[in-house]
């Protein structure tokens, strides 16, 4: 008895320190400020182990068509280059202010992630970070040809990376989709939208070498 009551104090204790340190403003929010390796280690245990789980059902569909890839490149370049940057290309100044840092998406530890999980996380985005969730606003199939871009990251450099954005007519940095900013009526967003994924061709022959 007297053994759960010192246990209970101690709790009681515990609570009382937590709330006072929330409440006092001690913690350092700011985004320059490093996160502790404990904190950090607990929180990537966290993310990985969510992401296995919820994209476990996940069947992946076949990613090695180059027209899939030619519009997943399309995606990420207006979408995800500013947070991520491309192969020789550093990301924009919203990416390099960012904490948790946006990873290189070429990078081993990316790449050892399932399709699935890529999916998954580029759908659903990962909250407390500033990965947006891509899902609500896009088809699966547009996902997917993310995915399918994704895969073929590690074998690109600057000089390949570049060819695709002046091959598909686009701009070096990151250029957001109308429908995503929301410029322009409905009507407006459409015409942008299919004359991006359209109008442009990408060369096949960089894209189909390595199928
Ligand atoms: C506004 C910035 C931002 C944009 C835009 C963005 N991301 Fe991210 N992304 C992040 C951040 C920050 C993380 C790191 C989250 C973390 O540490 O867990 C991340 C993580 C990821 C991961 C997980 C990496 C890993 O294995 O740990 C993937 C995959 C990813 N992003 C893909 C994309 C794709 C594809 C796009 C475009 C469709 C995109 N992101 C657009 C900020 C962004």
């Amino acid at each position: 008895m007297r053994t759960i009551a010192i246990l209970l104090v101690l709790f009681l204790a515990f609570v009382v320190l937590v709330v006072l340190f929330l409440v006092s403003g001690t913690y350092n929010i700011a985004a320059v400020e490093p996160q502790s390796a404990v904190v950090n280690q607990l929180f990537a245990t966290l993310r990985d182990q969510s992401i296995a789980k919820h994209s476990q059902d996940i069947q992946p569909p076949s990613l090695t068509d180059p027209a899939l890839v030619q519009s997943g490149f399309r995606e990420y370049h207006s979408m995800c280059f500013s947070c991520h940057g491309a192969p020789g290309h550093k990301p924009s100044e919203i990416g390099r202010g960012l904490n948790p840092k946006p990873p290189q998406l070429d990078a081993e530890a990316v790449q050892v992630r399932g399709d699935a999980e890529l999916y998954w996380i580029i759908k659903n985005g990962l909250r407390m970070t500033g990965m947006p969730a891509f899902g609500p606003i896009h088809e699966e199939k547009e996902l997917w040809s993310i995915v399918a871009f994704l895969r073929r990251l590690p074998e690109m450099d600057a000089q390949a990376y570049d060819a695709m954005v002046e091959a598909a007519g686009l701009q070096g940095a990151g250029q957001m989709h109308a429908h995503v900013y929301g410029r322009g009526n409905e009507e407006e967003k459409t015409a942008q939208y299919q004359a991006a994924m359209t109008t442009h061709t990408v060369s096949h022959t960089l894209l189909g070498q390595n199928p």
